[in-house]
């Protein structure tokens, strides 16, 4: 594929003169906004499909690409080599005023480059190292548990809504420490309408404040959001909490030169911090995924019970799980939960062979290049042995992302994932409804659309992988 687009990388130096990208004739009138419509709708097969005609690298239009796609792993590679001239600026696209509550709430990490994100990663990183967020076990524990109680052996459990429920509350105390029902409620609800209208295409197509319009909807519901933050905060600075949670560890932190986050930077960074929604998507599809693989499912529950012996997992037991780890890495390698991520150039520079304009937006996709014949064996199928046998490098298994935008969060959210599904599968064995339709769908994260009804059996129950319909079975292969 990559012969066949002449865009391979280590063929680029002898070239000099700049070459055309791959990409469709141009159809008058078909603007990238239509384009980028029919993208959203279903980002993972698109993208399948722009890769499969064009290969590893192409642009919408290759007279003048503006809107590049990258999916080989020398072209990952420059990407996150260069991150200024690469740079990350996520909502760009949603043109959101920048005096408002929303520009405030959405201006964490990702929005940031150079100097003044290598300063708020050093403020934040140490909230997030392996070791450190050990402390947040107890909490993640305990939370599973209280919403677990409320399960009954032979109740439909909508997987969807339940485990988001237990990652949003899990968020709620460790991030922000709070417990209190009605704040817990209130909170949620803000955020939940939040992450509803923020997902709708309206939002991007139409940024203005108007009556009714979904762009107005967030500008306000950003507000409350933004206010609770900032009672938190002040709350923090007045040394209300001695609190080990992350809100408390960012308004400690100390840069070198003495300087801290100012609270409007606080508040993007909080709110980024908090929006655990891929650990939520992942543990929906971890739980499919086994239901459609019952040896494996059998094996993973013996390995908990095996390990952790009818309690939640300790610390050191956290590390002693491996199938439960290399299940999960599976689960990310073929539905990673941010299949579609972008960087946008900050200067003409040289891609590979070719030479993309300043403003160029680069849209790449781990969803892809987890699927490369050429670094999987096998890609389709769900095999978690295979970490066993196969060492992708950093830019061939990304779900966490790469280079200087890495997930901050990776170790928290592995531990949550870990806890959580010991926890539930020690108690519960989780069976889909016979007959439902799974189909991939962009919310905030890459989710199965229709909620995941999952019928709670007893933990030792076995079962046979459920029938179900939808485009999941493009995804991945399944009995
Ligand atoms: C399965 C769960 C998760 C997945 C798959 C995931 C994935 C990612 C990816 C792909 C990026 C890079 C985005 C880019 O390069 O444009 C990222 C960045 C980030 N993630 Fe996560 N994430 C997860 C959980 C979490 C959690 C639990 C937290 C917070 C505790 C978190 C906080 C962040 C932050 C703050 C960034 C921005 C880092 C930066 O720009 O320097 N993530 N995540």
């Amino acid at each position: 594929m990559d012969q066949l687009s002449g865009g391979s990388m280590s063929n680029a130096a002898a070239v000099s003169v700049p070459v055309q990208l791959p990409g469709p004739v141009q159809i008058p009138l078909v603007g990238w906004r239509t384009r980028g419509l029919r993208m959203l709708g279903d980002p993972a097969e698109y993208f399948m499909r722009q890769y499969a005609r064009y290969g590893v690298v192409s642009a919408w239009n290759p007279q003048n690409p503006r809107h590049v796609f990258a999916f080989g792993p020398e072209y990952l590679k420059k990407i996150f080599a260069e991150p200024e001239v690469f740079i990350a600026d996520s909502f760009r696209e949603v043109r959101i005023p920048e005096q408002s509550s929303f520009y405030r709430l959405t201006n964490g990490l990702l929005r940031r480059n150079g100097d003044p994100h290598r300063k708020h990663r050093r403020l934040m990183q140490p909230a997030f190292t392996a070791r450190r967020v050990l402390v947040h076990r107890e909490t993640v524990a305990d939370v599973t548990e209280r919403c677990l109680s409320d399960w009954r052996t032979g109740d439909v459990v909508p997987m969807h809504d339940a485990l988001a429920r237990i990652i949003m509350l899990t968020a709620m105390r460790t991030v922000f420490d709070i417990d209190a029902p009605a704040k817990i409620d209130r909170l949620q609800g803000l955020i939940s309408r939040l992450l509803r209208v923020a997902a709708s295409p309206l939002t991007l197509l139409v940024p203005y404040d108007l009556p009714a319009s979904t762009f107005r909807t967030a500008l306000r519901t950003c507000e409350e959001i933004e206010a609770l933050l900032l009672e938190m905060i002040r709350e923090r600075r007045a040394g209300a909490s001695a609190g080990r949670d992350v809100l408390t560890s960012l308004v400690n932190a100390v840069d070198e030169d003495g300087s801290r986050l100012t609270e409007a930077e606080l508040v993007g960074e909080a709110y980024t911090a908090f929006c655990h929604d891929s650990s939520t998507a992942t543990l929906m599809w971890t739980l499919l995924l086994l239901d459609q693989h019952p040896q494996l499912m059998n094996d993973v529950v013996d390995e908990v019970r095996a390990v952790c012996g009818g309690s939640p997992p300790d610390d050191e037991q956290l590390g002693r799980m491996p199938l439960l780890e290399a299940v999960l890495k599976e689960t990310l390698r073929l539905l990673p939960p941010a299949p579609m991520l972008i960087r946008y150039t900050s200067r003409p520079t040289p891609f590979g062979r070719y030479q993309l304009p300043s403003g160029a937006m680069v849209f790449f996709s781990s969803y892809v290049t987890h699927r490369l014949e050429e670094v999987y064996h096998d890609p389709l199928r769900f095999d978690p042995g295979r970490w066993e046998r196969e060492s992708p490098s950093t830019y061939e298994f990304l779900p966490f992302g790469a280079g200087a935008h890495n997930c901050v969060g990776r170790h928290f959210a592995m531990l949550e994932m870990k806890t959580v599904l010991a926890v539930l599968l020690q108690k519960f064995r989780p069976a889909l409804v016979p007959g439902t339709r799974v189909d991939r769908s962009m919310r905030v994260s890459l989710v199965p659309s229709h909620g995941l009804p999952m019928r709670l059996l007893p933990r030792g129950a076995r079962t046979s992988p459920a029938p179900l319909r939808g485009n999941i079975r493009d995804s991945v292969r399944l009995p």
